[in-house]
């Protein structure tokens, strides 16, 4: 049976023996607890999710069912990297849920933060667990804690995100499988990469749960959404190209509901502004700002006010945390 806390004396996995030692062990494990049984996966496409999408397919195959909702507020690409990983070279048991308009629709003419992130977590709880009612012969939730979310919650700093919010029919029908639970989110790491995940995946940058939704600052339109998602892609782009991407500790877009007067083609435009965010932390407490090198932000704003509809100023956010978030919503 897995352990359930990380031993004091547990070494740390930071080499590929020491994860493959790892991952044959989990493999025993998860047989061991689930049998012939199946396993339901929300499979988000973070990391967390993906190493242990990874791990069950190698222990269990078409056990495991994993569920991935698109709720339209994923960076440009995301949906379909879940789908050519999982389904198409993993062979994955996957169920692709297109909720867009679902959840834009109940999205539309919210402006509050908290009762945007509210409706975003609620509808996501609603979707999947609509997607649980209809399978057959689950007995198991995986589920991608990992050992900070242990001690924080142990610690009363913040509700353990995984554990929670599903609704008690479907709640009290699953056992949990947490393979990764003991590990720290370098080990997640180590491991995603031993288990053949593709580099972007293993290293990508943090992402809030309501995703775009809280850099599409107000009330979400489906235009602006799209300006945070193209600028973000460019932003992603450069920051790969330049060698940023693995320095840089988070970066992206945001685009406020607001408009300043600018000119395009000899004519006058009215359009939003595109800020950029680039920060270095090590805890989250305190975070600082990456200083981009003026080349690069003169390339950035020619890319963006040309590529991106909508967008004719680009601005750089130079305030560390505190007294600013990183996050604007
Ligand atoms: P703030 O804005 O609080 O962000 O300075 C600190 C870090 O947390 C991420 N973040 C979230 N992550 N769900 C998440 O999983 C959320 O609701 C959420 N809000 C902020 C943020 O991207 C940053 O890395």
């Amino acid at each position: 049976m897995a352990l359930l806390n990380r031993p004091d004396t547990m070494e740390r996995i930071n080499t590929p023996e020491l994860a493959q030692a790892f991952i044959a062990e989990q493999i025993q494990d998860i047989k061991a607890q689930v049998g012939d049984k199946k396993v339901l996966l929300a499979l988000s496409g973070g990391v967390d999710s993906s190493v242990v999408a990874a791990l069950l397919i190698k222990a269990i195959g078409k056990q495991l069912v994993c569920v991935h909702v698109n709720h339209g507020l994923l960076r440009k690409g995301e949906p379909e990297q879940v789908i050519k990983v999982f389904k198409d070279e993993m062979d994955a048991n996957l169920i692709y849920v297109d909720a867009v308009d679902r959840f834009l629709d109940k999205l539309a003419g919210v402006d509050d933060p908290e009762e945007k992130r509210h409706i975003i977590g609620e509808e996501f709880i609603d979707v999947f667990a609509e997607e649980a009612r209809k399978l057959e012969g689950v007995e198991f939730l995986a589920q991608g804690t990992i050992w900070p979310d242990i001690l924080e919650s142990e610690a009363g700093i913040k509700a353990h995100h995984n554990a929670g919010g599903l609704p008690a029919d479907i709640a009290d029908r699953f056992e949990l499988v947490e393979p990764v639970r003991i590990l720290f989110k370098d080990e997640v790491r180590v491991v995603g990469k031993e288990l053949g995940l593709p580099d972007d995946m293993v290293y990508r940058q943090p992402f809030p749960g309501p995703g775009l939704g809280v850099r599409c600052v107000g009330a979400i339109t489906r235009d602006r959404l799209e300006a945070v998602r193209e600028s973000d892609a460019i932003l992603r782009e450069e920051f790969a190209k330049n060698g940023l991407a693995g320095k840089v500790w988070q970066y992206f877009t945001v685009v406020p509901d607001f408009k300043s007067t600018g000119i395009k083609d000899g004519k006058r435009t009215f359009e939003w502004p595109c800020i950029i965010r680039a920060i270095n932390t090590t805890d989250v407490v305190e975070v600082t700002v990456e200083h981009l090198d003026p080349a690069l932000m003169d390339h950035l704003a020619m890319r963006i006010t040309t590529e991106v509809e909508g967008i004719n100023r680009v601005l750089y956010d130079f305030t560390p945390k505190p007294p600013a978030t990183v996050e604007y919503e």
